[in-house]
C-alpha cells in the first residue's frame, strides 16, 4: 500500500507492506536511525517517537495507522545547531552511557515538558517508567529532566 506520513515536518511517501511497523518505516524510509529498535515487545521504550505530540512506542504501531499524522523523531530536537534543553540536560547531568535508551528517553521527556513544564521528580519518574535504561541508572536521568525544565523556565522568563 502507498503511504504518506509527515516525519519531522517533511512528507515521506513509500509503498509498504500493511504489516510494517512504524519503527521500521522511520528507520528504513527516511533513514532516521536515531529511533532505536530494542525489544519489539513494548518493554524497553527505545523506540519512542511523538505522534501528534504524544509519546508512542513505534514498535507497537503499524506505519499504516500513521497516515495523516505528524511523527516527530529524536533527529528533530536539534535545530540550526542548537540543542533542545532536554539534550543539554542529558549532557549536563551525564544521563547517558551507551546511549541506546537515550532517543526514547529524550522524546518521552520532551513530551512531558511540553505538557507539564514544571514536573515534580515523581512525575518525571512516572513519565519515564515505560523506558528501560540498563547502564546509566535513573537518578541522573531525573536530574537531567529537572535541569531541562528549569532551563526552559529561565529561557521563557528572559524572552
Ligand atoms: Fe519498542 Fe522496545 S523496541 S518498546
Ligand atoms: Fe545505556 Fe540507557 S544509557 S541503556
Amino acid at each position: 500500500m502507498q503511504l504518506k506520513i509527515t516525519i519531522n515536518g517533511e512528507p515521506v511517501s513509500r509503498d509498504v507492506e500493511p504489516r510494517q511497523l512504524l519503527v521500521h518505516y522511520i528507520r528504513e524510509t527516511p533513514g532516521l536511525t536515531g529511533t532505536h529498535w530494542g525489544c519489539d515487545t513494548s518493554n524497553c521504550g527505545a523506540c519512542v517517537v511523538l505522534m501528534d505530540g504524544q509519546p508512542v512506542k513505534s514498535c507497537t504501531i503499524l506505519a499504516a495507522m500513521c497516515e495523516g499524522h505528524e511523527i516527530r523523531t529524536v533527529e528533530s530536537l536539534e535545530s540550526d545547531g542548537r540543542l533542545d534543553p532536554v539534550q543539554l540536560g542529558f549532557h549536563e547531568h551525564h544521563a547517558l552511557h551507551c546511549g541506546f535508551c537515550t532517543p526514547g528517553m529524550l522524546m518521552t521527556t520532551r513530551a512531558l515538558l511540553d505538557e507539564n513544564p514544571n514536573p515534580s521528580d515523581e512525575e518525571i519518574r512516572v513519565a519515564i517508567s515505560g523506558a528501560i535504561c540498563r547502564c546509566t541508572g535513573y537518578k541522573n536521568i531525573v536530574s537531567a529532566v529537572r535541569w531541562a525544565a528549569d532551563h526552559e523556565a529561565a529561557t521563557r522568563q528572559e524572552a
